[in-house]
């Protein structure tokens, strides 16, 4: 079988990718950070992480019967570069949950016919009804920035995006809905990292896309877009929450400690759910390009 792109993504690792990132990768050993402004010095050992996200999970559990009984609506939205792990936290989240009442809306680019509506439109198809869990692998910010970066649409929307995008949230705030934002902030050397075992992985390569190899030359021009994109949509009733993420292990934790520390379900074990790690979760002060 013709493998996706090739070695794109080896062939940029060996011919394009700046010194210190390519010479980070090679230094890097298995489970070494390889950003060096993140907080911590080396990853979470696994025994740990099962540990803690068992507990987690235990709690997700129960978070998901309060929403059923009590009729409540909940939104996840996870944004970030590509190789983030946006899919592989939304996956932990959803391990134990019944999958009726815990989607994934993962859209694809918009149709023809899609692209002649209001924006939001396609998204405010997919809210949660009641009892509902949604997740958003991805959502309304791609015209914050992959649409900026690839020029899938013009600086008017955009700007007409930005002029939209609190009062909209604001409207599903005050509707009662409870909304999270998540950026997941990787380092541009682990997600080379990633990219690579992706290309080399039959089970991973489905992740890669055109999007992802020429994304590749594109860094700063999504640093841009990401910052712009977080000063302008993080509000009062809608905060993003940033997540550091070189450390899949922690990221996964923190966004789901940060859910559940955010709502009041019955019958929550504190305990259980632990104190935030402020240095890898917090506001937007903390992404680092
Ligand atoms: P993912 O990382 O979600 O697997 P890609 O990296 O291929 O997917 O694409 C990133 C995002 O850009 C996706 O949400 C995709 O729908 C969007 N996208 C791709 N092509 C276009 C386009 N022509 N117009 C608008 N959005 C697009
Ligand atoms: P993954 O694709 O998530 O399995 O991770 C890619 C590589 O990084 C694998 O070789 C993993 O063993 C390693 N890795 C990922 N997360 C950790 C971690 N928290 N601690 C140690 N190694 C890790
Ligand atoms: C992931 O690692 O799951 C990503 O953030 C998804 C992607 O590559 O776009």
């Amino acid at each position: 079988m013709e493998l996706p792109f090739d070695g794109a993504i080896s062939a940029f690792f060996k011919d394009d990718a700046p010194d210190d990132i390519r010479n980070a990768i090679k230094r890097g050993e298995k489970g070494e950070i390889l950003s060096s402004s993140y907080p911590h010095s080396d990853r979470m050992p696994r025994k740990a992480y099962e540990q803690d996200l068992l507990k987690l999970q235990t709690e997700l559990v129960k978070l998901q019967a309060w929403v059923k009984e009590s009729g409540a609506r909940v939104v996840c939205v996870f944004e970030g570069r590509d190789a983030a792990g946006k899919g592989g936290t939304i996956k932990r989240f959803r391990e134990y949950l019944n999958p009726r009442g815990a989607r994934v809306v993962a859209l694809s680019k918009p149709t023809d016919k899609e692209a002649t509506q209001w924006y939001f439109q396609r998204y405010i198809d997919h809210l949660p009804a009641a009892g509902e869990i949604i997740f958003f692998d991805r959502s309304w910010y791609n015209r914050g920035v992959v649409e900026k970066v690839f020029g899938f649409c013009t600086d008017t929307q955009r700007e007409h995006f930005f002029a939209q995008v609190s009062d909209v949230e604001k409207m599903l705030v005050d509707e009662g809905i409870h909304l999270f934002k998540f950026w997941l902030n990787v380092g541009r050397a682990e997600q080379l990292r990633r990219f690579l075992g992706r290309e080399g992985d039959p089970l991973k390569q489905w992740k890669l896309s055109w999007i992802d190899v020429e994304g590749l030359k594109k860094w700063d021009d999504y640093s841009a877009a990401i910052s712009e994109t977080l000063n302008r949509s993080d509000s009062a009733h809608a905060p993003w929450t940033i997540i550091r993420s070189d450390d899949k292990r922690r990221a996964r934790l923190e966004a789901i400690r940060h859910v559940l520390l955010n709502i009041d379900y019955d019958r929550k074990i504190p305990k259980s759910v632990g104190r935030p790690d402020q240095s890898i979760c917090a506001g937007p002060e903390i992404w680092d390009a």
